[in-house]
């Protein structure tokens, strides 16, 4: 949540800024701002809106502003204005912050900045943060408490002296007009990255807004720093120790970033399955021996092969892709497998036993509810491994191993190609432990055969996106729908529901099919479409019982079915088809067409498809 970006370098810090902005502005889109030193002044421009309502603010860049912060917000303490935009000035305004995280003592920091006679403006934690560094640098060398190493100047000393009263996540980047030729950027609990390219250095919460400039980055770890200067950068901690951070090689391009001929990045995400799949596959399904390579768990196969209980966890789209993979490990491993909501996880006292594997799943790698369910496992002792795509992201560092979903980048904020890749890894994960049990060679031989089809038939499915718009467009009055499937396809009746939430505001509810006698069925009336998911499997005529109920009741169906089933053509007010598959792989095609109905529907309501409103692509807060 929130993006951050910062630079300093030889360039005209403005543009750099406003670009990398762009990049980040599905992190959070309800303000931003920049600031850069102007003549030893540090000057702030932001505004509430998008980072276009900040562009057409700005003056000209300046060629001789070459150091600058950037920010762009999704709000959690106070609204979406202009005053509670970054960046935040401090009350002398000698230095300025722009924040991704949470400052948790915030309420307590401010009385006491207060009674010093600091003046706030704001209503955001940051302002705090951004003061307390001014308080301890306005004392500066005065300060009895701490005395100031060698090998620290005035500015760092601050940053590190008010880091150690903050409790709570962060990302800062912060300037100051005493230093015109030095940023500092500081981490805890949030991501933040350090670009290092040719005479010029870029902060920023992700690599998106980077790789234009440099593929070469360190990535900070919680309680580190770096301070840069125009030909160099020490990393430290924040208690002033160095640290030596290996270089990386950021392994995504500009043009798997950019839209392309796309008009959102949902759409460009979900036509990218074929290839994000392939890619995720690739190497990891052995044809001739029949089994599944997955190296980054190797070491730990022998262990999650003997475990008596998986515990998947995850949030949202991940949590419904962790439902399907305890249909799968269940299904083709035997082992019991439960799956928690993060955010829910990290508040009980769930049972870790001796042997326990706690998988945790997570598109970005950074989501705070998934991280600290990872955390609480390896407090417990259980083996903790990831299923992440972010590469280097926090989670995939955190986790004992994992296996990475290779998806490329997701930008929409809407998860898409992430979920066909957790399904994929669940999948690829269950067969090979399967392997190591009782499963047959024949049996592990047709199923990587079933998988590698997979990203082919999805391609067709693809093929209906026009069609999948006219069935929105029929249905875009509507403002109640709801998604109902059996077996394997009930977490996609969740995820189906999800999305149309989410970017179309429209209502949803994902139900498992034979529940909705229990009681939603009563909400059931023309003005519902009830979308089912009724391909080839064993629970087809249980469902069709079910469309049945929904039919008599003068409900309206949207079915997504097996192609070539003629028996269903009655039952349908519309038909969607997926090519034949079997039961176990088929979330990773059903999804397909729900993913595009909700596409559709938010475009014909006229809403930005990758930019939701209150949501943000990555939530790093709780
Ligand atoms: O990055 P993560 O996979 O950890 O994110 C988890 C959820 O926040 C995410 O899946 C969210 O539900 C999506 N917006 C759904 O489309």
């Amino acid at each position: 949540m929130c993006g951050i970006v910062a630079y300093l370098g030889e360039k005209p810090a403005q543009p750099i800024l406003i670009e990398g902005l762009k990049r980040l502005e599905y992190r959070g889109y309800d303000s931003a701002g920049v600031a850069f030193l102007e003549g030893g002044k540090i000057r702030v421009q932001k505004t509430s809106g998008r980072i276009s309502a900040l562009e057409a603010i700005l003056e000209k860049p300046k060629p001789e502003n070459c150091l600058g912060i950037g920010h762009t917000r999704w709000a959690t303490h106070g609204e979406p204005n202009t005053v509670n935009a970054h960046p935040h000035l401090d009350h002398a305004g000698k230095i300025a912050l722009v924040h991704n995280g949470i400052i948790e003592n915030y309420s307590t920091l401010k009385k006491w900045l207060t009674e010093k006679g600091v003046e706030f403006l704001s209503d955001t934690d940051t302002e705090v943060a951004v003061n307390l560094i001014g308080y301890f640098y306005g004392k500066g060398d005065g300060d009895e408490e701490i005395k100031r190493g060698n090998n620290q100047n005035k500015f760092e000393w601050a940053v590190q002296r008010a880091l150690h009263e903050i409790h709570g996540t962060y990302g800062f980047a912060i300037i100051c007009n005493d230093y015109p030729g030095m940023l500092i950027g500081a981490k805890k609990g949030s991501p933040l990255i350090l670009g290092i390219g040719k005479n010029e250095y870029i902060i920023a919460s992700d690599a998106s807004a980077i790789v234009e400039h440099t593929t070469q980055a360190i990535y900070l770890s919680d309680n580190e720093m770096v301070t840069i200067t125009a030909d160099n950068f020490h990393s430290k901690t924040i208690n002033n120790v160095e640290v030596t951070k290996d270089l990386k090689e950021i392994e995504f391009s500009l043009e798997q970033i950019e839209l392309g001929e796309f008009k959102f990045h949902m759409l460009k995400e979900i036509f990218e399955q074929p290839k994000s799949l392939r890619t995720c596959m690739g190497g990891r399904l052995d044809k001739q021996s029949k089994r599944v390579i997955l190296g980054g768990i190797s070491s730990h196969l022998r262990e999650l092969t003997r475990t008596k209980h998986i515990i998947l966890s995850g949030c949202g789209t991940a949590f419904h892709a962790g439902l399907v993979g305890e249909f799968l490990l269940e299904h083709l491993a035997r082992i019991p497998t439960e799956v928690e909501y993060a955010s829910e996880f990290r508040y009980r006292n769930p049972i870790i036993e001796d042997g326990t594997v706690v998988i945790s799943i997570s598109q970005s790698g950074e989501t705070a509810d998934t991280l600290a369910a990872v955390e609480q496992a390896k407090e417990r002792g259980a083996l903790s491994l990831g299923i992440v795509n972010v590469v280097g992201s926090t989670i995939a560092r955190t986790t004992d191993a994992g296996i990475y979903l290779h998806a490329g980048p997701e930008i929409g904020v809407a998860s898409t190609k992430a979920f066909t890749g957790q399904v994929a890894v669940l999948s690829m994960l269950a067969i090979e432990l399967g392997r190591r049990k009782h499963l047959s060679e024949t049996n592990a031989g047709n199923l990587i055969e079933e998988l590698s089809a997979i990203p082919d038939k999805i391609a067709k499915i693809l093929e209906q996106s026009d069609h999948i718009k006219e069935i929105a467009a029929k249905n875009i009055e509507k403002n109640n729908w709801l998604f109902l499937g059996r077996g394997f396809n009930y977490p996609v009746a969740l995820e189906g529901a999800l999305k149309l939430k989410e970017i179309s505001y429209i209502h949803a509810e994902g139900l498992p099919a034979a529940e909705m006698k229990h009681g939603p069925i009563a909400l059931i009336a023309d003005q519902m479409p009830a979308v089912f998911i009724a391909t080839a499997g064993p629970q087809y005529e249980k469902i069709i019982g079910n469309i049945e109920e929904v039919r008599a009741r003068g409900g309206k169906t949207i079915i997504v079915a097996t192609e070539g089933d003629d028996n269903i053509i009655p039952y349908a007010d519309h038909l969607i088809t997926i090519p034949d598959c079997p039961e176990l792989f088929q979330p990773l095609l059903t999804v397909v067409p729900l993913q595009l109905l909700a596409y559709h529907a938010a475009v014909l309501r006229g809403l930005d498809v990758d930019k939701p409103r209150n949501l943000a692509k990555s939530v790093t807060v709780e």
